[in-house]
C-alpha cells in the first residue's frame, strides 16, 4: 500500500533532511571555543587546507616557524584573532624576533587583513631613511611614549608604523636584524584615540572562502552532493541539483533565487589561486620534458662513439641546441626579432672588454660600451645574476624583453650565453643618465620643458610596460640613473625586466625586497608584494628628484630629511612646495609655469601615497603630465605673440 502525502509534508521532509546533512564535517568545539568550518583540527573534520590546531582547549595557529594563540574567532567575516609576539625581558626585541616574526605560508589560504596598523621598534638606521613612516611624528613614538611596556623601546631611536593597502594580500610581519627587531600590532586602530585607549597588541588574520571539500568515494559526501571529477583528477562533493554551495556554514543549502554571494564565493581568491598552481605545474612539465629531450640527445650522442666521433657530434648536438636556443628566442617575433651573439662577436665588439669601454656598474653588472661587425654601437651588459636559472630560461626571458618596443625604452638587441655570464646587448643610447644632467654640476642644469618631456616619455614607456607588454613587466628599479638621454633628449628607460632573469616567482611574493634605497615603495618594502603600483612610487620619487634636482636619499640633508619622500612630504604639509623647486627653474618663470610646477609636485606626491591603491596608473600619470605640458606650451605661445 502507498501513502500518499500531501506535497507540502514532502518539501518539509526534504528541508529536514537537508539542515540535518552537511557535506563538510566541522570539527568539534576546542575547549568551550566553536570551530567553525573550514578550519580543521584534524584529519576527519573541516577543510584540510585550513589547519589550525586545539591544544589542551586552546586553539593555535603554526606561521611557517612559529605558533601563536588564537584570540578570538569571527566566522561570518572569515577572521580571526591571535595575540602579538612578547617581548623578551628587559629587551626592545620580540620572541620571535630568532624566527623573523609572523611568516605565513603563502601557498595557504591565509593573509593578515589590511585592518592592522603595525608599529616597529628598534629599527636600523637604514630603515629610518628607506621606509617614510618613521619620522619623529610617526604614531609609533607616540605609543612607544605612553606605554609602560615600551620602556626599553625608548632607548633605541628608530621606529616606524606601517599600515598596510587593502588591495594585496599580506604574509608577513616580518622583522629582521637589518630592519627592526619588534612589533605591535593593532586591529581597527583608531588613531585620534589616546593610547589608553587603544585595544590590545593583536594580529588579524582572514581565511578564503573554502571550496566544497574533496573526496575519493561517494562515501566522503552525503545525500546532498555527488562525488565528482572537477578537473585534473580532483574528485570534488558538488551539491547536487537545486542546491548551492553555501562557504560560510560549509553545507548544501536549497539554491534560492536572487542569491547575491554565488559568484563571490565562485570566485574566490583561494580557487583562482588553485588554478593558478595548474597552470604552473603545467609550464614546468612542458618546460622539463623539452630540457630532458635535448639532454637525452646529447648524452646518447657522447656514449656510442670514439673521442673523434664523439666530438663531432657533440659539435653537431652543440649545432643543434643552439640551433633550438634560436628558436626559442627567434620564435614569434616580427622584423626587429632578437639574435644569439657568439663570445667571439662579443669579445671583438668590447675590444675584449677593455676598461676604457665601461660605461658604468649597476647592480646586475657591469656595462660596456661596443661596436659590432656592422658599425652599430652597442651597450654590452655583463648580467650576474647567481645561479637561479637555466640558460634556456635566461633566453626565454630574452625573448620576451627583445619583443618589447617603444621608443621611450631602451631596446635589447639580443644576447649572448657562452660566456660564463650571461651578455646583454642593448642599443647605445649616448647622452648619458638623468642622474648626470641632475646632480653633475659640470653639466647645463636641464631647462623646465626638458625635465617636461623627460618625464613624459619615462611614462610613457612604463605605461607601455605595465599595459602594453605581454605579460606585463614591473622594472622594479626605477631611478634617474636608469633613465637615459639620447642626442635630442628623449628619455628612454634602461634595466627593465631584469629582475625577471633573476628571479623565477611567479607568485609576486618575493623573498627579499629589491629596488634602490630612497625609491623603494614601503608597501613592497614591509610586505615584498609586488604591482605595478611599486614602479608608480619610485616615478613618484623621480619626479620629485626632476622638481628639485635633490638626490633621493642625501645624507647631506638634516637627519630627518635624508629621505627626499620625506622631506618634500613635510614641506607640502606646511604649504611650502614652491620653496623646494630647483631655484634655477623659479627664476624667470611666470606666475602660472609656477603653478604648472606646483601641479607637477601634487602629481608626484600623488604617486608616493603610502597607500598603493590610492596612487595613479601609469596610464594616467602619462595623460596627468600631457595635462602640465599643455599649460606650459600655452605660456610659451603667449610669450611669442606678446
Ligand atoms: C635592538 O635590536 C638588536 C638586534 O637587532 C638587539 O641586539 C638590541 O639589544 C636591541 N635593543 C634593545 C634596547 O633591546
Ligand atoms: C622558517 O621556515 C622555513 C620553512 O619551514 C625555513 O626555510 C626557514 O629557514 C625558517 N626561517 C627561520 C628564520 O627560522
Ligand atoms: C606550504 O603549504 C603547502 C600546501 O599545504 C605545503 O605543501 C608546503 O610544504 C608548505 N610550505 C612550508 C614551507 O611549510
Ligand atoms: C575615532 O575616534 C574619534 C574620537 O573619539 C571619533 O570622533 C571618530 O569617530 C573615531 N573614528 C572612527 C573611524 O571610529
Ligand atoms: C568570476 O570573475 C570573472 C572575471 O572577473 C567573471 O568573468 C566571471 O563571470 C565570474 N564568475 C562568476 C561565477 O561570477
Amino acid at each position: 500500500m502507498t501513502v500518499n502525502l500531501p506535497r507540502p509534508v514532502v518539501f518539509v521532509a526534504i528541508l529536514l533532511v537537508l539542515s540535518g546533512c552537511a557535506v563538510a564535517t566541522r570539527c568539534p568545539n576546542c575547549g568551550k571555543i566553536p570551530v567553525p568550518y573550514p578550519l580543521s583540527t584534524g584529519p576527519t573534520c573541516g577543510h584540510q587546507s585550513y589547519k589550525i590546531r586545539c591544544d589542551a582547549g586552546v586553539l593555535k595557529f603554526d606561521t611557517l616557524n612559529n605558533t601563536y594563540t588564537v584570540k578570538s574567532i569571527s566566522p561570518e567575516n572569515r577572521l580571526f584573532v591571535i595575540g602579538n609576539s612578547r617581548f623578551l625581558p628587559n629587551t626592545c626585541v620580540m620572541a620571535d624576533f630568532a624566527t623573523n616574526g609572523v611568516q605565513l605560508n603563502t601557498s595557504l589560504p591565509f593573509t593578515i587583513t589590511a585592518s592592522n596598523t603595525v608599529l616597529y621598534y628598534n629599527c636600523s638606521e637604514t630603515t629610518s631613511f628607506v621606509a617614510i613612516e618613521c619620522p619623529p611624528t610617526s604614531i609609533c613614538h607616540t605609543y612607544q611614549n605612553a606605554s609602560p611596556q615600551m620602556s626599553t623601546c625608548r632607548r633605541v631611536p628608530h621606529c616606524c608604523s606601517y599600515k598596510p593597502g587593502s588591495t594585496t594580500n599580506l604574509y608577513f610581519i616580518r622583522i629582521t636584524p637589518d630592519r627592526c627587531s619588534s612589533y605591535t600590532s593593532f586591529v581597527n586602530l583608531n588613531m585620534s584615540l589616546p593610547v589608553s585607549k587603544w585595544p590590545d597588541p593583536a594580529v588579524e588574520l582572514t581565511w578564503a572562502t573554502p571550496p566544497e571539500p574533496p573526496c575519493v568515494t561517494q562515501a566522503d559526501c552525503d545525500s546532498t552532493a555527488t562525488c565528482k571529477d572537477v578537473q585534473g583528477g580532483v574528485k570534488t562533493c558538488l551539491c547536487k541539483h537545486n542546491l548551492r554551495w553555501d562557504a560560510v556554514v560549509g553545507q548544501c543549502v536549497p539554491a534560492l533565487k536572487n542569491i547575491l554571494d554565488e559568484s563571490s564565493v565562485e570566485n574566490s581568491s583561494f580557487v583562482a589561486r588553485a588554478d593558478l598552481k595548474k597552470i604552473r605545474a603545467k609550464r614546468i612539465t612542458v618546460f622539463t620534458s623539452t630540457f630532458c629531450s635535448v639532454g637525452i640527445t646529447i648524452v646518447s650522442a657522447v656514449l656510442t662513439t670514439t673521442i673523434c666521433i664523439r666530438r663531432r657530434r657533440e659539435k653537431a648536438a652543440r649545432q643543434r641546441l643552439s640551433r633550438e636556443r634560436e628558436e626559442i628566442v627567434g620564435a614569434g617575433s616580427g622584423d626587429r626579432s632578437s639574435r644569439i651573439f657568439s663570445s667571439k662577436e662579443i669579445k671583438r665588439a668590447t675590444n675584449n672588454f677593455t676598461p676604457t669601454g665601461l660605461l658604468g656598474a649597476g647592480g646586475f653588472g657591469e656595462v660596456y660600451k661596443g661596436v659590432l661587425d656592422d658599425g652599430t654601437t652597442v651597450a654590452v651588459k655583463c648580467a650576474k645574476l647567481g645561479n637561479t636559472k637555466s640558460i634556456d630560461q635566461v633566453l626565454n626571458e630574452v625573448r620576451i624583453l627583445c619583443q618589447v618596443n617603444h621608443k621611450n625604452l631602451v631596446h635589447l638587441l639580443g644576447c649572448c650565453v657562452e660566456l660564463q655570464q650571461p651578455f646583454l646587448v642593448y642599443e647605445y643610447v649616448p647622452n648619458g643618465s638623468l642622474y648626470d644632467h641632475l646632480h653633475d654640476r659640470s653639466k647645463q642644469p636641464l631647462t623646465w620643458s626638458q625635465r617636461l618631456i623627460i618625464a613624459h616619455d619615462t611614462a610613457e614607456g612604463l605605461a607601455y610596460l605595465h599595459f602594453s607588454a605581454s605579460p606585463p613587466i614591473y622594472h622594479r628599479d626605477i631611478k634617474s640613473s636608469n633613465i637615459l638621454l639620447d642626442a635630442k633628449m628623449k628619455a628612454k628607460v634602461a634595466d627593465f625586466g631584469l629582475s625577471r632573469l633573476a628571479h623565477a616567482d611567479v607568485t609576486h611574493v618575493t623573498t627579499c625586497a629589491q629596488g634602490t634605497l630612497g625609491y623603494l615603495d614601503p608597501d613592497y618594502y614591509w610586505n615584498y608584494q609586488l604591482t605595478d603600483k611599486s614602479d608608480v612610487y619610485s616615478y613618484g620619487v623621480l619626479l620629485l628628484e626632476i622638481l628639485t634636482s635633490q638626490k633621493a636619499i642625501d645624507f647631506n640633508r638634516p637627519t630627518n630629511d635624508v629621505n627626499l619622500v620625506t622631506y618634500v612630504k613635510r614641506i607640502v604639509n606646511e604649504e611650502r612646495l614652491v620653496d623646494v623647486i630647483d631655484p634655477t627653474l623659479k627664476k624667470h618663470a611666470s606666475t602660472l609655469e609656477i603653478d604648472a610646477m606646483k601641479a607637477f609636485g601634487f602629481l608626484a606626491i600623488s604617486c608616493l601615497e603610502e597607500r598603493r591603491e590610492n596612487r595613479p596608473s601609469m596610464e594616467e600619470v602619462s595623460e596627468e603630465i600631457d595635462y602640465v605640458m599643455g599649460i606650459v606650451a600655452t605660456v610659451a605661445e603667449e610669450k611669442l605673440s606678446r
